[in-house]
C-alpha cells in the first residue's frame, strides 16, 4: 500500500541558485527535513512513499518536485544531500525516481482525487478516530501553514482535516508521526 505526502512550500526556491551551505534561506532546510522524514527507515529507504513538494517561491513558481521511494536509489542521510535532490531536479539533472513538473498545488491535489486525501491540521478530527483504507494522501503546510485560499479550495473539494493533536509540530515531524501511525496500522 502506497502512502503519499504533499507539502506546500510557500517560499521554496524554484531555480537551482540556492546555497546548499545555507539551507535556511528560502526554507530549503524544511524541505530537506521533510525528504528525510518521508523516506528514512532504519533499514534503508521507505519504498512505499511518494512525496510531492510544491515549490512556490521565486523566480519561477509553481514547480512540483515528486520523489518516488520505489525508484529512489539512495537514502539522503544529511540535509545537504536531501536538498541536493531538489537542486539537481531544478537543474534538469534529476536523480532516479525524481520528477519535475510545472504543476501548482491545486493541480497536484486534483490529480490525486481518486485516493483518500487528508489535510493535516491541528483542529481536524483526531487521527486515531479516522479509518484509513487505501493509498492515503496527506497534505501539509510549511512553517507558515496553508494559506486561506488553498484551505477554501480543500474544503470545497471535500478534503477532510486530520489532527495529530493540539500541538503544532514541524512539518517534518508530522511526516514522521504519520509514517509511524501507518506502520502501526500495518500499511
Ligand atoms: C509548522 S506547522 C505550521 C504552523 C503555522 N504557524 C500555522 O499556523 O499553520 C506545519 C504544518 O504541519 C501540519 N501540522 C502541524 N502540527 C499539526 C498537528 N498537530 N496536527 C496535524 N497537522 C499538523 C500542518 O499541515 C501545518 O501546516
Amino acid at each position: 500500500m502506497m502512502r503519499c505526502f504533499i507539502i506546500k512550500a510557500s517560499e521554496a526556491r524554484t531555480s537551482p541558485d540556492f546555497s546548499l551551505k545555507s539551507l535556511s534561506m528560502y526554507r530549503m532546510d524544511l524541505i530537506a527535513r521533510c525528504i528525510i522524514a518521508a523516506f528514512s527507515k532504519p533499514s534503508g529507504i521507505r519504498k512505499n512513499v511518494v512525496l510531492h513538494i510544491v515549490l512556490e517561491g521565486p523566480p519561477n513558481p509553481p514547480i512540483t518536485v515528486s520523489i518516488n521511494g520505489e525508484e529512489l536509489e539512495f537514502m539522503p542521510i544529511s540535509e545537504i544531500k536531501a536538498a541536493e535532490i531538489v537542486y539537481n531536479a531544478l537543474a534538469n539533472k534529476p536523480n532516479k525516481g525524481v520528477y519535475v513538473r510545472r504543476k501548482s498545488f491545486s493541480e497536484v491535489v486534483m490529480e490525486n482525487l481518486n485516493n483518500e486525501i487528508f489535510y493535516l491540521h491541528e483542529n481536524g478530527t483526531d487521527i486515531n478516530n479516522i479509518k484509513i483504507t487505501r493509498n492515503p494522501i496527506f497534505i501539509l503546510g510549511d512553517h507558515k501553514g496553508i494559506d486561506k485560499e488553498s484551505e477554501k479550495f480543500l474544503d470545497k473539494i471535500g478534503v477532510r482535516r486530520v489532527s495529530l493533536g493540539p500541538i503544532s509540530y514541524l512539518s517534518s515531524h508530522c511526516i514522521t508521526i504519520v509514517n509511524y501511525e501507518l506502520d502501526n496500522r500495518g500499511f
